[in-house]
């Protein structure tokens, strides 16, 4: 099954760019920018990568990002989850990215977008792989600062597919932040939070009823109100639920019992993301192998949640079609 899963056109909706960030990769950027890090070596950083819950991550994560202080820095951050995403047979990607955490160090705006253009160009041309960029708003700061960065991202707005809500879920409801998602409606971008990691079904109704999304990332908790999930299928609202990190976060205790096969039976539209990779042990691929395995996913639910990850995209209708188009291709190849 995992020759079928690789081989399988895939796209990737729910990953945070900064979470692509590997302890290597970080050591290489701390000697680059003389910072001294809080940790002896590659192997003490990912021993700290034990967590309880979503918060115990965020601090661990927030402070990793603070190495990344370059045009080059982010380039090549995005050039390293490129590479791995290529080579798990991913395609296209829809990328977070979290300018607060770094304009909030005194770096310019501008210098984390160029950097992660320059990745996602290079992907483009080197590995064929096709990718959207999407400003995530970090929930635990006021809306007033979500608003300047939507202001400082205006001269971006033709570059930028979308933007998000992230960070620390339970106590930052979606209805914090209307008028910022409101006003990023009005400039034609996209719109997707996360919803239902750990906080409850409310938060999710609260970003389809309030800030009016066109994804839900995680969702895991709309399972606890059946017409809520009525709704979502009905709707055909696209869920982007990240199995390795729902484990290393706690949100589910044994990927035997995790959620996504029962979402797919109810006909929710789930896809398969690796949220924070570097963190949670696992890219792309590592998800989909370890989900199949122990949810005993057969070749249908596969091939459903590939074609998910397509028509949940911002992709062109004319684009989907082709990525459909390719995955019945290789199915039919690989009987
Ligand atoms: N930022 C990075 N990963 C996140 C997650 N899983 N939930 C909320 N905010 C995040
Ligand atoms: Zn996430």
């Amino acid at each position: 099954m995992n020759a079928f899963i690789n081989g399988l056109p895939k796209a990737e909706l729910h990953l945070h760019i900064e979470g692509s960030l590997e302890p290597e990769l970080m050591f290489d950027l701390a000697g680059r920018n003389k910072i001294t890090l809080p940790f002896a070596s590659v192997e003490a950083v990912r021993a700290a990568y034990a967590f309880s819950n979503l918060q115990d991550f965020l601090d661990i994560y927030y402070q990793g990002a603070q190495v990344l202080l370059t045009e080059e820095d982010f380039r090549d951050l995005a050039m390293a989850y490129f590479r791995r995403l290529a080579a798990d047979g991913g395609v296209h990607a829809e990328i977070f990215f979290d300018p607060q955490t770094h304009t909030d160090r005194g770096i310019p705006f501008s210098v984390v977008i160029d950097g992660l253009l320059a990745g996602m160009a290079w992907a483009e041309r080197t590995l064929g792989v096709t990718s959207k960029l999407i400003l995530c708003f970090l929930r635990h700061l006021p809306e007033d600062a979500a608003l300047a960065t939507l202001k400082a991202a205006e001269p971006y707005l033709d570059r930028l597919t979308g933007v998000g809500l992230d960070s620390s879920e339970m106590g930052f409801p979606p209805s914090g932040f209307v008028q910022v998602f409101t006003a990023a409606r009005e400039r034609g971008l996209k719109l997707v939070a996360h919803a239902g990691e750990e906080g409850p079904p409310d938060y999710i109704r609260q970003a389809l009823d309030l800030l009016k999304v066109d994804r839900i990332d995680h969702g895991n908790r709309a399972l606890e109100d059946h017409r809520l999930v009525s709704r979502l299928a009905a709707e055909s609202m696209t869920l982007t639920v990240c199995p390795l990190s729902n484990l290393k976060l706690c949100v589910v205790d044994d990927l035997k019992t995790h959620p996504i096969k029962q979402m797919l039976d109810l006909g929710l539209k789930a896809t398969i993301n690796s949220d924070d990779p570097a963190y949670f042990g696992g890219y792309l691929g590592e998800n989909w192998h370890q989900t199949a395995a122990a949810l005993d996913l057969d070749r249908t639910d596969l091939i459903q949640l590939a074609k998910n990850s397509f028509t949940g995209s911002f992709l062109s209708p004319a684009d989907i079609e082709g990525h459909l188009a390719r995955i019945d291709a290789y199915v039919a190849r690989s009987v």
